[in-house]
């Protein structure tokens, strides 16, 4: 890489803010649609869609892969995460990705890093419970992102509920002049959502990791049943997470999209989220229920 800059037909991979920032520019500067997908690399089916739908909606595709440690709590897999790099770029070849942003930790982190964003409240609940500073870290990096990579049209995936609601509010509160998408989670055909920590799990526990989506279609399913017992609903979920061998349930639980609050009663729409260890990796999913 010279000048944080590689290639020809496969994407620019620039290292360096002020290389990505100018291709970013010199697209807009050419009338071009910028789309951005931020991941953490080890690229799955899931990211394909987020970058798939970049690719239509949009005249120039940016992928960011950066393992943002500022997301992981000390005792989180941030060093055994999975960081398949070569594999993950031929995927943005093979996706007609336009530029990759690949920076370095002490590039997104210098040693004088000092400053935070966090969107009170709405991170400290659910996986904010279960994962203090997170979101922060969340928060922070995707901010800086967006500062690097001023595209006209961010992509992230409905799996991270409560990451996307997140970062909504970010962007109306910071007045960020990008525009976010929120696209269906990818499953495979028995209902896991995808997710890069899937590697992690054996052969016992990816059909234990089934619990998550059945708790949510219980869920839906008593819903459209027109049970109105919240409570019930709530100990059904929980208990069938629990009385799955290899599963300890975090929470299985019914909230307002926008809120995330635990609702009291029905509504147009609401949201099933549930989070689970399965073994020693954790998986989240939720299930968006409207017009009930
Ligand atoms: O969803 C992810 O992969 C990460 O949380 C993100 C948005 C890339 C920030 O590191």
């Amino acid at each position: 890489m010279s000048q944080g800059t590689t290639s020809s037909t496969k994407p620019q991979v620039h290292a360096t803010v002020e290389a990505v920032r100018s291709a970013v520019l010199a697209a807009k500067r050419d009338g071009r649609r910028v789309g951005f997908v931020p991941t953490m690399g080890a690229l799955h089916a899931g990211h394909l869609s987020l970058i798939r739908i970049a690719r239509r909606e949009c005249d120039f595709v940016v992928v960011s892969i950066f393992v943002n440690p500022t997301q992981f709590g000390p005792h989180e897999d941030l060093s055994r995460y999975p960081r398949p790099l070569n594999a993950d770029l031929a995927m943005c070849t093979g996706e007609g990705v336009d530029a990759v942003y690949l920076p370095a930790t002490e590039t997104m982190y210098p040693p004088e890093f000092a400053t935070c964003v966090e969107v009170t409240g709405l991170s400290d609940v659910l996986e904010g419970a279960h994962r203090p500073g997170h979101f922060r870290g969340v928060t922070t990096v995707v901010l800086k992102l967006f500062q690097v990579v001023p595209a006209d049209v961010t992509y992230f995936g409905q799996k991270d509920y409560q990451q996307q609601t997140l970062i909504r509010r970010m962007v109306a509160d910071l007045n960020l002049p990008i525009e976010i998408r929120t696209c269906p989670t990818v499953r495979e055909s028995d209902g896991l959502a995808l997710s890069s920590r899937n590697v992690y799990l054996s052969a016992d526990e990816r059909q234990s990791a089934l619990a998550p989506s059945r708790c949510l279609k219980l869920a839906e399913d008593r819903l459209r049943g027109g049970d109105r017992d919240l409570p019930a609903i709530r100990r059904a979920m929980f208990d069938l997470l629990a009385a799955t061998p290899h599963v300890r349930p975090d929470y299985a639980t019914l909230i307002h999209p926008d809120t995330l609050e635990e609702v009291s009663h029905v509504l147009p729409t609401l949201v099933a989220v549930v989070a689970a260890r399965v073994g020693a990796t954790r998986l989240i999913d939720n299930q968006i229920i409207e017009g009930i």
